[in-house]
């Protein structure tokens, strides 16, 4: 995930530039650059591996006057974090510059032909063929009356295969800047005779009155008359213009009414973020560049604790089944604030995971703490960047799932979830677990983000289950292996925002007590997928509809008996046994969200709660 910014206007665009990179700084921090187009349309450009500080400390007192430009903050996929495989990147002429978000999937065999064609490329990143191949393009056609940079730029995006928001401009036609949109998000803002692009409105609050919302195989071209939006095709597309008059949250929703629907419908982008550049399909792996400087000390470990509160530590139960089934390491989840007061038996080679969505809760950082004073390796899977516990552990792998506000996690669990598969992959890998799955198991993973998309298509359908049930004072959530710990998600997100009495339960628990509980006013959401324990929840529903209990089923598409079984059926797409939680939690969020706001509850601001417990 990177951040880009366009301005073209009658202002000095370095400020404005500079001011949209610092907001979008949360997009990525490794790099970050800037290109403005001087008065003699000369560029003047810089970059630099680190901050937007950094970037700043690099330009002060240089001379960079000028009133479009482009910048950049990068979080890296292709090509380590340094000065020269920050944006902007340029063709062989220095002519053309672009910035660009996303993975160009197919850029080696571009970069093949390119490299036959004479083109120099200076840096290793994947978006350096866009700005080569535009180049071949104008010049293939210098003699044509089709010459045109934005001919060429739409020749070139019609063969990038994979995700791309691109902000371009060009010396040589010193008034347009294009943009273009594929999987990642691109705005076109509008202001007093001033365009600007943006990764997110957030960026040109205050500069721009208007935005558009560029949609995916939409391309932008503005120059100081005016702009025009159009397909691939070319064809002209008619746009609504949003107002964003200083309303900053509203921005931030994305036109969503509250936070946390916006973070559970952004899960398909949150979990591509949080993959992205770590999968090594042919190989089966996962690269974890936070953790490899401790690699050969992970492959010593004998034993994992993963600490957490709340949602992170039932991310981390789901890791334990992971990690256990497919690394073979012993695994033990301990909640935060019990981890210091008992006496946890650390071996030398034992290691720590705290996970945790903020990096600053107290108990999950009083756990790394007590961890350190044993002298045991301490690793982190935290979101938010250079937060407490990211500092204080060894290494550590960042969610990179982008800012959660709501107070219920949602995209972090999906995101923590996800990302401890990879760990289990790279544990496994450095093990006993064959090529062979490892390949399945990446190949899985790398599909999860689109899985989750089709999940969350059920929206409709999970908002008139809610209607059914809101009234409700009492439900059970129920789930096995995999998926005991959703049903123990699943609980705690409609207790915390809703209210209701909700206990989560393992299936085969039930009977030994809260079974006492069902008649027809208990509700119970079963999490029953087609996976090895399908037979056994099966039982469990029955022992349910016996004590005339109502279920409502989340299993997997294509599951013909549910129908008879349950009172409403939620139909998941299928995936790896482990993945599942990951997929059966989204009707849950769902379903927790409706009722809460059918109930006429903020579902953002639950009472008793904060976002972050920094407090014991
Ligand atoms: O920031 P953290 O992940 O460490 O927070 C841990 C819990 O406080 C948090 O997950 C909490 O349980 C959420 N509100 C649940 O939705």
């Amino acid at each position: 995930m990177c951040g880009i910014v366009g301005y073209l206007g009658q202002k000095e665009a370095r400020s404005i530039l500079l001011e949209g990179l610092r907001r979008l700084e949360y997009r990525g921090y490794d790099s970050a650059g800037i290109i403005v187009l001087d008065e003699k349309n000369t560029p003047r450009y810089f970059k630099c591996r680190g901050k937007i500080k950094d970037l700043e400390e690099k330009i002060k007192g240089k001379k960079i006057e000028g009133n479009m430009g482009l910048g950049h903050t990068r979080w890296a996929t292709h090509g380590a974090p340094n000065d020269i495989n920050a944006h902007p990147h340029w063709d062989c002429s220095k002519s053309i510059f672009l910035v660009h978000n996303g993975i160009i999937e197919n850029h080696k065999e571009i970069k093949k032909i390119l490299l036959k064609r004479g083109h120099k490329f200076s840096s290793e990143t994947d978006s350096e063929v866009i700005v080569h191949l535009v180049e071949d393009f104008l010049k293939k056609e210098r003699n044509s009356r089709h010459n045109s940079l934005e001919s060429a730029f739409l020749k070139t995006l019609r063969l990038l295969k994979g995700a791309y928001a691109i902000a371009l401009m060009s010396k040589d036609y010193p008034q347009t800047i294009l943009g273009a949109k594929r999987s990642s998000p691109l705005v076109l803002g509008i202001g007093k005779e001033e365009y600007f692009l943006a990764s997110d409105a957030s960026a040109i609050l205050g500069y721009a009155s208007g935005v558009i919302y560029l949609d995916d195989g939409e391309v932008a071209s503005i120059n100081p008359d005016g702009f025009s939006i159009f397909d691939l095709g070319n064809n002209i597309k008619e746009k609504e213009i949003s107002d964003i008059e200083n309303n900053l949250i509203k921005i931030q929703k994305s036109g969503y009414p509250h936070f946390m629907l916006k973070e559970i419908m952004e899960q398909p982008e949150s979990l591509e973020n949080s993959q992205r550049g770590r999968i090594i399909l042919e190989q089966g792996m996962a690269k974890l560049g936070g953790i490899e400087s401790v690699k050969e000390r992970l492959r010593e470990i004998d034993k994992l604790t993963i600490v957490g509160c709340g949602t992170a530590y039932l991310a981390g139960m789901v890791g334990e089944y992971m990690i256990e089934e497919y690394a073979g390491v012993p695994v033990e989840v301990e909640i935060g604030s019990e981890f210091r007061y008992r006496k946890p038996i650390l071996g030398k080679n034992s290691a720590i995971l705290a996970v945790s969505q903020s990096g600053e809760t107290a108990d999950t950082l009083a756990a790394v703490n007590e961890a350190k004073e044993k002298g045991i390796l301490t690793l982190g899977l935290v979101n938010v960047v250079s937060s407490t516990i990211a500092r204080q552990t060894d290494a550590g792998i960042y969610n990179h799932a982008g800012p959660e506000i709501g107070v219920a996690s949602t995209k972090a669990f999906t995101s923590q979830v996800e990302i401890l598969a990879l760990l289990a992959l790279f544990l496994g890998r450095q093990r006993n677990l064959s090529l062979v799955m490892g390949q399945r198991i990446a190949k899985e993973i790398k599909n999860i983000p689109n899985l989750a998309k089709k999940a969350l298509s059920l929206a409709p359908d999970i908002k008139n289950i809610a209607k059914k049930y809101y009234k409700f004072k009492n439900f059970l959530y129920i789930g096995r292996k995999y998926n005991y710990p959703v049903a123990l998600e699943g609980a705690l997100k409609l207790k915390e925002i809703s209210y209701i009495n909700t206990q989560g339960y393992a299936g085969g628990e039930m009977k030994h007590g809260s079974i006492a509980l069902i008649d027809k006013n208990f509700p119970c959401l079963a999490i029953c997928p087609k996976d090895s324990v399908y037979e056994k929840i099966v039982s469990n529903i029955e022992e349910i509809k016996a004590r005339q209990g109502r279920v409502i089923a989340i299993t997997t598409q294509g599951n013909k008996e549910m129908k008879s079984l349950a009172d409403d059926v939620v139909y998941i797409p299928k995936t790896l046994e482990m993945l599942t939680p990951i997929i059966s939690v989204i009707p849950l969020q769902l379903f927790a969200y409706h009722v809460s706001v059918l109930k006429g509850l903020d579902p953002d601001k639950p009472r008793n709660l904060a976002k972050s417990v920094t407090v014991e």
